[in-house]
């Protein structure tokens, strides 16, 4: 029999579980209502299918488990830390590792040591909080994706590059100067889940140490990026996934990383330095805020997770199966006529709502608009990526400048759902897609001032009101 497509293994099986919910209609509409149409507002347990995010949502293994039971609570030289340590020091290959409690800690602690105000940050794209931490220092952050990034549908193997052209103009530009780091994000979460190559991160580290400019990696997601690396960037083709991690980490001066992905633990992070200055200042810093340097903030049992989570990530036969499985959903997907942004990577999938519901204006929030949707028929809980997000809005919350696209999220946690529960997403995807006018869009009831998408109360706006 010739299949169209092998199925590929995951290398474990499951062996404890945890219930769902399934709610009626009736009752996800009684939810999302007293939500305020936001999904940050749902309770976990009014939730099928929670696809918001793959951030400290991944299952961990027996051995993950088994390894929690040493935790050393030690306040000072715990055993635990010596074997975070030594893991991440043997993958990452900086002299200096900082544990901190998630990604966004690490970034604060970073920022605050590295960047002056009126200093820019440069980046392929920067995340939400990180953005907000280069701009809570008074630092300015930009950023720089490269052109092919611009269209959804090519199918280019490394469209989350910085632009390399725009990097060197700016380098050597009348602002040049007042550049204070080069963050490389991997992969580009902001745009796509799209992957970066490693000959982009090499130009990029040639191009910092020319002009003298640190240049960093936010890595929260090294080992998807490695893996894409390894299957789509030829001369690396024979190269293991964590000796291409190994290899992007040495290009850098250092690396500021969330374990809450690519950890396999629900919480955890750490700062990666060579400069002993910087390691000394951002030390003192985060025994004032996040925890003396041998815990960050974790507890002993959560550094044995990681411990072990940072080998059991970098597996290739884990690496293709999740590959696999993201795939499959795209194709699921794209076949029942929904676009995704192009190539699938592999942490989330991003619909491209505007394509969908061209009835919706931006003023509309077709994202947002198709998020409700997914909650209200399949109680499938998503995020925004479009104009709710990423717009300007005038001081009647209308909104002024829309987002450059109407995206939706769906972020995959790690080895938790299976291709059945992903088909049931497809499957309600189609049902959407057979009739798109039916979807509502939204006006704004309130909002906060600063990251609006978490606080945001809205409703349903009726056709042609
Ligand atoms: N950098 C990137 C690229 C991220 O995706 C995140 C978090 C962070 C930094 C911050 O790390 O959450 O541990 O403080 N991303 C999550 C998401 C929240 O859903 O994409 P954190």
């Amino acid at each position: 029999m010739v299949r169209e497509f092998e199925p590929v293994l995951p290398p474990y099986r499951i062996k404890v579980v945890e219930p769902i919910a399934f709610l009626d209609a009736k009752q996800r509409r009684e939810a999302i209502e007293a939500a305020g149409y936001n999904p940050f507002n749902l309770r976990a347990d009014q939730i099928t299918i929670d696809l918001l995010s793959d951030s400290g949502t991944g299952a961990t293994s027996d051995a993950q488990e088994g390894a929690a039971a040493l935790g050393d609570e030690s306040y000072a030289g715990a055993r635990s830390w010596f074997r975070f340590h030594d893991e991440v020091t043997d993958l990452t290959g900086y002299p200096f590792i900082l544990p901190v409690h998630q990604g966004r800690a690490g970034e604060r602690v970073l920022f605050g040591s590295l960047l002056k105000p009126g200093q820019i940050c440069l980046s392929n794209t920067h995340f939400d909080t990180t953005h907000a931490n280069v701009e809570l220092v008074g630092a300015q952050a930009r950023d720089l994706p490269c052109p092919e990034a611009a269209d959804l549908d090519s199918a280019e193997p490394f469209k989350g590059n910085i632009d390399l052209a725009a990097l060197e103009r700016a380098l050597a530009g009348p602002n040049g100067g007042r550049v204070g780091l080069v963050l490389m994000t991997i992969t580009n979460n902001g745009l796509g889940a799209q992957p970066v190559s490693m000959a982009n991160l090499r130009a990029t580290s040639e191009l910092c140490r020319r002009h003298r400019v640190p240049f960093f990696l936010d890595a929260a997601r090294f080992a998807e990026n490695a893996w894409l690396v390894h299957t789509r960037e030829p001369e690396y083709r024979d190269w293991t996934p964590r000796r291409i991690a190994t290899a992007a980490f040495q290009y850098a001066d250092g690396c500021v990383v969330s374990l809450k992905k690519d950890g396999l633990s629900a919480v955890g992070g750490f700062i990666g330095l060579r400069d002993r200055q910087l390691h000394a200042a951002c030390e003192a810093n985060l025994i004032a805020t996040e925890g003396f340097s041998t815990y960050g903030g974790l507890a002993g049992h959560d550094l044995e997770r990681l411990a072990r989570g940072l080998r059991e990530v970098v597996d290739p036969a884990y690496l293709r199966a999740r590959a696999a499985s993201t795939a499959r959903l795209a194709r699921l997907i794209n076949e029942a006529g929904v676009d995704t942004v192009q190539p699938a990577g592999i942490h989330a999938l991003y619909l491209n709502a505007g394509r969908l519901l061209p009835h919706l204006s931006p003023e509309r929030f077709p994202g947002h608009s198709l998020g409700c949707q997914l909650y209200l028929d399949g109680g499938i809980r998503c995020a925004e990526l479009g104009s709710l997000y990423l717009g300007t809005l005038d001081d009647e919350h209308r909104l002024v400048t829309p987002a450059p696209f109407e995206l939706v999220r769906l972020a995959i946690p790690r080895r938790v759902y299976t291709d059945t529960h992903l088909e049931y997403v497809a499957a309600t995807l189609a049902d959407i897609a057979k009739d798109p006018e039916r979807v509502t869009g939204y006006r704004i009831v309130s909002a906060p001032p600063l990251l609006r998408h978490f606080k945001v109360r809205l409703e349903p706006v009726s056709a042609g009101t």
